[in-house]
């Protein structure tokens, strides 16, 4: 009987049916394998093996799943989606007379076929459900027509529930299939039975196999019969693709999705899907972020530091040094106006401070004490050392003693002391000092005392007030304290200022009177006593001079 149908089946196929069994030794699956059994006596691929001489399970030329199961799933993979016209199911009936006696009859009652382009039959279409057949009327070789494209064909069997099934051969599933035959093309893109016309519209990817009617669009294609590019931003298989960020969606490829036109700002690749690398942005990822604090955070498009500024730049782009007099992050810190080249960065003053400022800051003063360029003059004699002020050294208080001048760094000229030598030194010093005033190398002749402003005691006169006045004076010893000239004229017998000359006429003869007798004189109140011919000698020497 089983090969009588073969025979005939042959027959057939090599008059009518210039299809080929696109089926044939693909990679095959079922959910539940017998595992009573060797794996070669029950395996999935015994369906497509060609084989169906012996329709038992010893024949190892049929699928042959598990018991007890509540659904039953075989599928062949076609390893890519062709197009079907019909396939053909060999049933398991163990060589034994097919009909209600056969216990495989019930089993192959309610099964379904699916064409899917993957494995889950919820995916594709349904081929063919038997819902009519009885133990009576099935037959053990069924034909399906279904003229479809697909990648998986799946044989499908439930008993979801059995209560109401009289038999074990009803309550279970089962997919035990002999052979599982699809007739089709085996390349896509041509129809009719020897599957030797190109489907007749020429962006025709899946045609159908006994029309030619377009079924599925080449990539790139759309329309009842693929004659309209891709549009709207769309591209690829079954124009379900969208264009990345095309700088002109009018120029993405309606095949392959490439910009023919270059990609938006901040966008890169053939098909301007991926963003710039990090740290680039903009046209053709051409620019260069700027000092964002973090480099990741510049905005792929714009350049936008999404995160503010590094120390020393501002601008969305943190591409701008910040403005002279101003630092920091953003450039919102304001360097101090005493400092020189402030850095942009950290804000530190890298040419130092106005004069009376220190510090890297050039915020603080100079120590007291000290003023100027680096705070590296020191102050001059100030009354009050801090203040003197920090930036060009003026003793704000004054001099201390013996100095002037605003710094207080000059001494006090001759004849001045004291604090801002306001103090003028008594004429009659010698030496007087700055500070205090005395008089260091004494006093002019006639004066005493530590400033020279005392004259000499009475009776005294001259250097250091040693010298003492004359006894011949009219009152004795009351003299000039300065010259020693007697202050009333001199006792009688006495002439001169300081009263020391004799009245005395002598030698008067010689024509020399005055001088020998101031001579006579002089040595007579000298304790020392000159001899004629020493005063003589001394005369002469006199005229000559004269
Ligand atoms: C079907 O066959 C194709 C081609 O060989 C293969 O790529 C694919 O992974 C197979 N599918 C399954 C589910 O194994
Ligand atoms: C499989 O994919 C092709 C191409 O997309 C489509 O024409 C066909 O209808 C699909 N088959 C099923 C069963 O969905
Ligand atoms: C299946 O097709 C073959 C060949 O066309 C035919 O001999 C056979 O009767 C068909 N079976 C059914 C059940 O239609
Ligand atoms: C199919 O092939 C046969 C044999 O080569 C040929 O006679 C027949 O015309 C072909 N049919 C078509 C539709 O091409
Ligand atoms: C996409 O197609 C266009 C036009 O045929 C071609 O120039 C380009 O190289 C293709 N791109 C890729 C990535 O294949
Ligand atoms: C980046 O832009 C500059 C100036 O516009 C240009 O000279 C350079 O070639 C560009 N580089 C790239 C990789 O496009
Ligand atoms: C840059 O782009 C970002 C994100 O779209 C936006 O928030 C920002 O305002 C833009 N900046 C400029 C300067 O356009
Ligand atoms: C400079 O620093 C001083 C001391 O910190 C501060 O008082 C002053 O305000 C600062 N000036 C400026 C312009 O920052
Ligand atoms: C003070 O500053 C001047 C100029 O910068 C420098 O030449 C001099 O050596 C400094 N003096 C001291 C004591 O640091
Ligand atoms: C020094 O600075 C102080 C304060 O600015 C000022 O009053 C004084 O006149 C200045 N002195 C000189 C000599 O410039
Ligand atoms: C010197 O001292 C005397 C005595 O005290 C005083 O009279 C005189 O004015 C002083 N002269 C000066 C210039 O201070």
């Amino acid at each position: 009987m089983s090969g009588l149908c073969v025979c005939l089946g042959t027959f057939l196929f090599s008059i009518s049916f210039a299809y080929d069994n696109i089926a044939l030794r693909n990679p095959a699956y079922q959910e539940n394998r017998y595992t009573g059994l060797s794996e070669a006596l029950s395996q999935a691929s015994n369906a497509v093996d060609g084989l169906k001489t012996d329709l038992s399970v010893w024949g190892g030329q049929c699928v042959i799943s598990g018991n007890n199961k509540k659904t039953a799933t075989w599928w062949v993979n076609l390893t890519s989606i062709l197009s079907i016209h019909h396939m053909r199911i060999y049933y398991r009936t163990g060589n034994a007379p097919w009909g209600p006696t056969n216990g495989f009859t019930p089993r192959f009652l309610g099964f379904s076929v699916y064409v899917s382009n993957t494995t889950d039959k919820s995916e594709g279409s349904l081929c063919f459900k038997d819902t009519s057949y009885t133990v009576n009327t099935i037959p053990p070789v069924i034909n399906i027509t279904c003229p479809m494209h697909g990648q998986y064909v799946i044989y499908y069997n439930e008993r979801l529930s059995w209560t109401s099934f009289p038999s074990d051969e009803y309550r279970y599933a089962h997919n035990d299939l002999c052979e599982f035959e699809i007739y089709g093309c085996r390349i896509p893109g041509v129809y009719g039975t020897n599957c030797s016309m190109p489907c007749p519209d020429n962006n025709c990817r899946y045609c159908h196999i006994e029309t030619g009617a377009c079924q599925g669009c080449k990539p790139g294609y759309q329309g009842h019969r693929c004659e309209l590019e891709c549009n709207d931003g769309k591209y690829g298989e079954v124009c379900g693709e969208e264009c990345g960020f095309c700088a002109d969606l009018s120029y993405c490829n309606h095949v392959n999705g490439t910009c023919l036109s270059g990609c938006d700002a901040g966008y890169k690749g053939n098909l301007c899907r991926h963003e710039c690398d990090l740290g680039t942005y903009g046209d053709k990822c051409n620019e260069t972020c700027g000092n964002c604090q973090d480099l990741n955070e510049c905005h792929h498009s714009n350049g936008t530091c999404l995160t503010g500024c590094r120390a020393g730049y501002d601008g969305a782009l943190c591409k701008t040094p910040c403005p002279d007099g101003l630092f920091g992050p953003g450039c919102v810190d304001k360097c101090n106006i005493t400092c020189r080249g402030c850095n942009r960065v950290s804000g530190l003053c890298q040419n130092g401070c106005l004069p009376g400022w220190k510090g890297d800051y050039c915020h603080i003063e100079c120590d007291f004490g000290t003023y100027g360029d680096m705070c590296n003059e020191t102050c001059g004699k100030c009354l009050d050392q801090t203040h003197c002020h920090h930036t060009n050294g003026t003793c704000l208080s004054g001099c201390s003693a013996g100095y002037d001048g605003a710094l207080c760094k000059t001494y006090c000229d001759d004849n001045f002391f004291g604090e801002n030598c306001k103090e003028r030194c008594n004429e009659t010093c010698i030496g007087c000092n700055r500070k205090t005033g005395v008089c260091e190398y004494g006093c002019r002749p006639g004066w005493k005392g530590i400033y020279c402003h005392e004259a000499c005691d009475a009776g005294y006169y001259g250097k250091r007030c040693l010298q003492e006045c004359s006894a011949f004076c009219k009152i004795s010893r009351d003299c000039h304290h300065v010259t020693g000239y007697c202050t009333y004229g001199c006792k009688s017998g006495w002439q001169g200022k300081d009263c020391l000359e004799v009245c005395f006429d002598s030698f008067e003869t010689f024509g020399f009177k005055y001088r020998q007798a101031e001579l006579l004189r002089c040595f007579e109140f000298v304790l020392w006593k000159p001899s004629f011919e020493w005063i003589f000698r001394s005369l002469h020497n006199n005229i000559e001079e004269i």
